[in-house]
C-alpha cells in the first residue's frame, strides 16, 4: 500500500496547470487522483480529468476535478496503474475489467505514465492472465476461438453478484492464460475475433514507467 501511495504521489507531480489528465483505475492510481484532487485545493492549479471507469469517474468527481471527455478534449497526460510491466514495457492491464477504455484513453495521451510497485515487473508477460472484454452474445464463440489460439479461458466471475462481471460497456470477460512470446502479434490476434471488444495487452503504447521498490523510485523509459 505504502509503495502505490509513493508512485501515484509522484506521478501527481507531473501534471502542469492546464493539464488534461487521463485517470487510470485501480488501487494505485487510487492514490494519484487523491493527490490531485489535494493540488487543486492546495495550489488552485485547474486541470480537467478524463476518467477511465465509473471508479475513476466518481472518485475524481468526489474529489473536485472537473471532469470532461475525449471529445470534448485531447489528453496531455494519462496516469495508469498496471498488472505486469515487461523489459519492453509491454502492460497486461484490466485486473480492474477496465482495460478497454482505459487503453482508449491511456493510447490517446501526449505522455503516457504507467505507476507500480515492483511485483508488477516481470521479465516476460503472462504469469497474470489475458483479460479480455467480450460481448455476452459472443461468450461460446469467442471461447473457442482463444482455445483454438492455445488459450486456457475462463470466464470472470463476480463477487458480491451472482454470475459474471459485467463491465462498464455491459460486457463480460475471459482472463486468458496464455504462453505470451510476441505481446504486439497476441494483441492484434485476440481483437480481430469477432465478439471481442479489445484485450488487456498494451504493447508499444507507454512513455515512462514509475517503479515503486523499498529501496526509492525507479524511473523505466523507452
Ligand atoms: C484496471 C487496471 C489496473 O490499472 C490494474 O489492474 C492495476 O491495479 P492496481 O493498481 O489495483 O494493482 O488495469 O483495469
Amino acid at each position: 500500500m505504502e509503495l502505490k501511495r509513493r508512485v501515484g504521489y509522484e506521478a501527481a507531480k507531473l501534471v502542469k496547470d492546464g493539464d488534461v489528465v487521463g485517470l487510470g483505475t485501480g488501487s494505485t492510481t487510487h492514490y494519484f487522483i487523491e493527490k490531485l484532487g489535494e493540488r487543486i485545493q492546495t495550489e488552485e492549479i485547474n486541470i480537467f480529468g478524463v476518467p477511465t471507469s465509473f471508479q475513476s469517474f466518481f472518485l475524481g468527481r468526489d474529489l473536485g476535478i472537473p471532469i470532461t471527455t475525449l471529445e470534448e478534449h485531447d489528453v496531455d497526460i494519462a496516469v495508469d496503474g498496471a498488472d505486469e510491466v515487461d523489459p519492453e514495457l509491454n502492460l497486461i492491464k484490466g485486473g480492474g475489467a477496465a482495460h478497454t477504455l482505459e487503453k482508449i484513453v491511456d493510447e490517446s495521451a501526449s505522455l503516457f505514465v504507467v505507476i507500480v510497485d515492483e511485483t508488477k515487473i516481470v521479465s516476460e508477460l503472462g504469469s497474470f492472465p489475458v483479460p479480455v472484454e467480450v460481448i455476452p452474445q459472443a461468450t461460446r464463440t469467442v471461447k473457442e476461438h482463444l482455445i483454438e489460439m492455445e488459450g486456457l479461458p475462463k470466464l470472470r466471475m463476480a463477487e458480491r453478484k451472482d454470475g459474471p462481471v459485467v463491465t462498464d460497456n455491459g460486457n463480460f470477460i475471459y482472463d486468458v492464460k496464455f504462453n505470451i512470446k510476441n505481446p504486439k502479434k497476441l494483441e492484434t490476434e485476440i481483437n480481430t475475433i469477432p465478439g471481442v471488444i479489445d484485450n488487456g495487452i498494451f504493447s508499444q503504447i507507454v512513455d515512462k514507467v514509475i517503479v515503486g521498490k523499498d529501496t526509492g523510485i525507479e524511473v523505466l523509459k523507452k
